[in-house]
């Protein structure tokens, strides 16, 4: 039995999570710092990695406590070390190191995308493989051919803009405050979807993604159209997203021959996406996984099954490894 203690501080969530044998999940702790940023509109990175530093400890005692074990129980400290903002990653980081050293349990690095991708096998080991597997934050979008734990292949990704970057951007814009995703989301519920024919970036264009020109499509008709009901514009541009989302999603599926539709990270929370991808893989005749809301936007669970993976099939992170704002997911080529 193997029992990780598990820290994601990437960005505005401080995250702790005690996880044994890459699936039990003992405990999963996360302290928002939406408050914090809220009245900025965005992430402010310097206040980020500050509240980082209060909050850390505490999370990491309530993770403990929840699962009921102490630092002797445990046998490795993982920690998200890429990508994210620098000054957040670094937090939590060293705080792993620091754990490492005193307690004498091996550190282990893990990649925050490489979290996401975990989140559904945690809840659903018996996921089928292989699987099309859309990853959906803040700052990625990224369509990966899944044919194992650690064998992932790029398909295509976003050309500019994240799909949750255009949620937030979408928002910050319409005055509906940070982040946008969960207020679009629940705005959109009430609205016409069909009332502005948004544009769908790149459709039917291989597997990239656009998003950049359905946030300006928006900004243009909201400033021609003031007295619009910000629900319709909330549904319609969310339509507009989830539309290609979905389609490149499908259509990947089908061109790999996937037996399952899967999708991560924040954006995964949307229901309206979440909806589309059971209703396309129940017509396709594939199986949908879709990890519970929480398990979607950031969490150190996920890091946990993540790190427990890495332990066994790579070994434990030298400390001198650095934090990479960059870190970048290893793929299998083409
Ligand atoms: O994965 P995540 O928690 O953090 C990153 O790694 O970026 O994703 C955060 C993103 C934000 O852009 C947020 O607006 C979006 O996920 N998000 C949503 C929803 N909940 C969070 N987007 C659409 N609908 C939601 N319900
Ligand atoms: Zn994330």
């Amino acid at each position: 039995m193997t029992t990780v203690l598990a820290i994601e501080t990437s960005c505005d969530e401080t995250a702790a999570a005690v996880v044994v044998d890459g699936r039990d999940v003992r405990s999963s702790v996360v302290s928002s710092q939406i408050d914090l940023h809220a009245a900025f509109g965005g992430v402010v990175p310097e206040v980020a990695g500050r509240a980082h530093v209060d909050l850390l400890t505490p999370v990491v005692s309530e993770a403990l406590a929840q699962a009921g074990v102490v630092p002797a129980d445990l046998d490795a400290v993982g920690a998200t070390i890429g990508p994210g903002l620098i000054g957040s990653l670094l937090v939590g980081v060293s705080a792993a190191k620091a754990y490492s050293l005193a307690w004498g349990i091996p550190f282990v690095g893990v990649n925050h995308m490489e979290g996401h991708l975990h989140a559904a096998f945690l809840e659903d080991p018996d996921m089928a493989l292989p699987a099309a597997v859309l990853l959906v934050s803040g700052g990625h979008t990224m369509l990966i051919h899944m044919t194992g734990a650690g064998r992932y292949r790029l398909l295509g990704q976003t050309i500019d803009d994240a799909a949750g970057e255009a949620f937030d951007k979408v928002a910050r814009f319409l005055g509906l405050g940070y982040p946008g995703g969960p207020v679009i989301d629940r705005l959109a519920a009430t609205g016409d979807a069909s009332h502005v024919a948004f544009p769908r970036g790149l459709r039917g264009q291989g597997f990239d993604f656009s998003f950049s020109g359905l946030k300006t499509s928006v900004i243009n008709y909201v400033r021609k159209h003031p007295d619009v009901a910000v629900e319709d514009v909330a549904a319609s541009f969310q339509a507009a997203v989830v539309d290609v989302l979905v389609e490149k999603l499908r259509a990947a599926a089908a061109a790999l021959d996937a037996r399952s539709l899967c999708i991560g990270g924040g954006v995964a929370a949307n229901s309206a996406l979440r909806a589309a991808v059971v209703a396309a893989a129940s017509a396709d005749g594939r199986s949908a996984f879709i990890p519970s809301r929480a398990m979607c936007t950031d969490n150190a669970a996920m890091v946990g099954a993540t790190a427990w993976y890495r332990l066994r099939t790579d070994g434990p992170t030298p400390l001198d490894a650095p934090a990479d704002p960059n870190l970048k997911l290893h793929f299998e080529p083409a």
